[in-house]
């Protein structure tokens, strides 16, 4: 994987005299949870600074590619970038400028317009049909347009580098490609996980969807040491031990697997930690009323919002003396102040700790930061979620595996 610094190293391919001038389309990862148009957590956006700041300063032409949320291929105005650019400029203490448009015509003249040491922020590039698209000649023509803006491509959203999409993948084939700071730093955090972690080893899993995670669970088997399982994806475990989960989450289709997997950790002697208490409403809302019961006996109606005291006690005591301990998924409904205490005491945990701790991703990692926990006090956040669970399972990451190839069209001046 070739970094932002041999890009900028004097003696390297292209030096950053080289850079100077040059137009350099970086991929950041910019995908914040928004409020309307106001931005609740912008650890994302902190996180892209380094790598657009080294750029600016060596003189280049930053142009910004980024997404937010999931519009389909097709314009949306909630989830334009326009906002960003705002925020973003803010943090780095100069304007960003903003471009309503991810490629074509209108973005080419807006690069074109850009000075040395600036920075442009490209519409969502999701609003283009062709950036997920299945189609691998789609996704080319687009990547086509995308390299008509730049002599060089820098990934550095590490949160979408599992994807094969336009932006991420095609267009490192077509130009010279890096690995910009951020995508570097998190490759190198986390083989800590995988080479050789320091035992005992602990992962925590939560969020709500067990299907998104069954394959990293099945891997990790063979790794770890204890798994703890809390959030909306416990309900399905609970329901596999056979026990009632009343109107909580729950993936019936997946019930069978999570059995199987039960069985598989016991043969090995694996731990999976589950919630032995769960805090039930009636309604989905923030203010519900709300009691405790035991996890083996979810009244009928009940919905689960969080774990319990006694829970999370356990999971406490089960991540004391772990050495290495990976996270991802809340463990309830943290945005909601009265079904917080699971996400904020397995934080705690984390916290408290002389294990190398590493938070992954998205809700988890905006869970700990809306929670006021201070991010120092963890070992690394990690800015991807599904990606750092790809990682883990220990998938080929198609925004890394490109990054080795050499391009197909040279590009750069
Ligand atoms: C994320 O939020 O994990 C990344 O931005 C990737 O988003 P996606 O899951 O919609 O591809």
């Amino acid at each position: 994987m070739r970094s932002l610094n041999s890009l900028l190293d004097p003696q390297g391919e292209l030096s950053g005299a080289r850079v100077a001038g040059s137009r350099v389309l970086v991929r950041s990862d910019l995908n914040v949870p928004m409020d309307g148009d106001q931005i609740t957590d912008d650890g994302r956006l902190r996180a892209s600074l380094p790598t657009l700041r080294l750029l600016m300063d060596a003189g280049a032409r930053v142009v910004v590619a980024a997404h937010l949320g999931r519009p389909g291929g097709e314009p949306h105005p909630d989830l334009s970038l326009a906002p960003i650019a705002i925020r973003l400029g803010e943090l780095l203490g100069t304007p960003v400028g903003f471009v309503a448009a991810s490629s074509g015509p209108k973005a080419e003249a807006a690069v074109q317009a850009l000075a040395d040491g600036g920075v442009l922020l490209l519409e969502n590039v999701r609003f283009d049909p062709r950036e997920t698209s299945k189609d691998d000649a789609e996704r080319t023509r687009l990547a086509e347009d995308y390299a008509a803006l730049c002599d060089v491509f820098v990934s550095d959203g590490f949160g979408v580098v599992h994807r094969r999409q336009a932006s991420v993948f095609e267009i490192a084939t077509l130009r010279p490609s890096y690995a910009g700071l951020l995508v570097a730093a998190e490759m190198q955090v986390l083989a800590r996980l995988t080479d050789e972690p320091k035992r005992p080893y602990a992962v925590v899993l939560g969020g709500s969807k067990v299907s998104d995670k069954l394959a990293v669970i099945a891997h990790l088997l063979d790794r770890v040491d204890r798994m703890l399982v809390g959030g909306g994806m416990a309900f399905t475990f609970l329901a596999a031990q056979g026990h009632p989960t009343g109107a909580s989450l729950l993936e019936p289709d997946q019930i069978e697997t999570v059995r199987g997997l039960l069985a598989d950790a016991d043969r090995r002697g694996i731990a999976i930690v589950l919630p032995s208490d769960i805090v039930v409403a009636k309604r989905f809302a923030p203010d519900a009323e709300s009691t405790v019961v035991a996890a083996s006996a979810i009244p009928d109606g009940a919905i689960g919002l969080d774990i319990g005291p006694a829970a999370q006690a356990e999971f406490a005591k089960a991540l004391a003396d772990a050495q290495t301990v990976f996270w991802n998924g809340p463990m309830g409904v943290f945005e909601f102040p009265a079904f917080a205490s699971g996400t904020r005491a397995v934080a705690q945990a984390l916290v408290d700790s002389a294990a190398f701790t590493v938070v992954g991703g998205g809700d988890s990692a905006a869970a700990v930061r809306t929670l006021g926990f201070d991010e120092g006090a963890f070992g690394h956040i990690s800015t991807g979620g599904g990606a750092s669970l790809e990682f883990l399972e220990g998938r080929v990451l198609p925004g890394i595996a490109v990054l080795d190839h050499t391009p197909r069209e040279a590009g750069a001046r």
